[in-house]
């Protein structure tokens, strides 16, 4: 079984997300999606919401397996036996850090990094932009799957009624 691993934060899941989730689910024969919890980031969604919204928007790829992990991503890469780990890069602004993850990684336990140029279509988008432009009232549905969308908005204005 070749597995791979799509590692990062997801509050919420994008479209740029799912477009590399998509591609490496039709690579591997596993894709392992993997939240990484970091205590120091309050999140909009909760872990277990993330993972719910990931689930829920990848259940066309009966490949794509979803868990959180609290820790190094080599020891979530080590557990399961995943000799690869899956990152889209956006522009090259993303490499700088995406290429010192990669190096530590792979000098820590071995694990490859294969990096993914995103769909120029979501070049510019990022989970962050996404919160901010629908906190502020514009207009995400383009950029996020439409049950993301729903939970957003619903998230923004429970934290606005506050
Ligand atoms: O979606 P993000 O926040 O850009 O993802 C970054 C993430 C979670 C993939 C990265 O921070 C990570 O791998 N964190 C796990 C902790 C870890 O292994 N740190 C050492 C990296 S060399």
């Amino acid at each position: 079984m070749r597995r791979a691993v799509c590692p990062g934060s997801f509050d919420p899941i994008t479209n740029g997300h799912l477009d590399i989730i998509e591609r490496a689910s039709k690579l591997y024969d596993v894709v392992h999606v993997a939240v990484l919890i970091n205590k120091n980031k309050q999140g909009l969604f909760s872990v277990e919401e993330r993972i719910a919204l990931i689930e829920e928007t990848c259940a066309e790829y009966s490949n794509v397996q979803v868990e959180s992990h609290h820790g190094l991503l080599v020891d979530f890469c080590r557990e399961r036996g995943i000799p690869a780990i899956v990152k889209g890069l956006r522009a090259v602004s993303d490499f700088d850090y995406e290429l010192q993850m990669a190096q530590m990684n792979r000098g820590l336990t071995g694990v490859d990094t294969l990096f993914m140029p995103t769909s120029p279509t979501y070049s510019f988008l990022s989970s962050t932009l996404v919160k901010e432009v629908a906190a502020y009232g514009g207009d995400v549905s383009h950029l996020i799957p439409p049950t993301v969308h729903r939970r957003l908005v619903d998230r923004i204005a429970e934290r606005a009624a506050r």
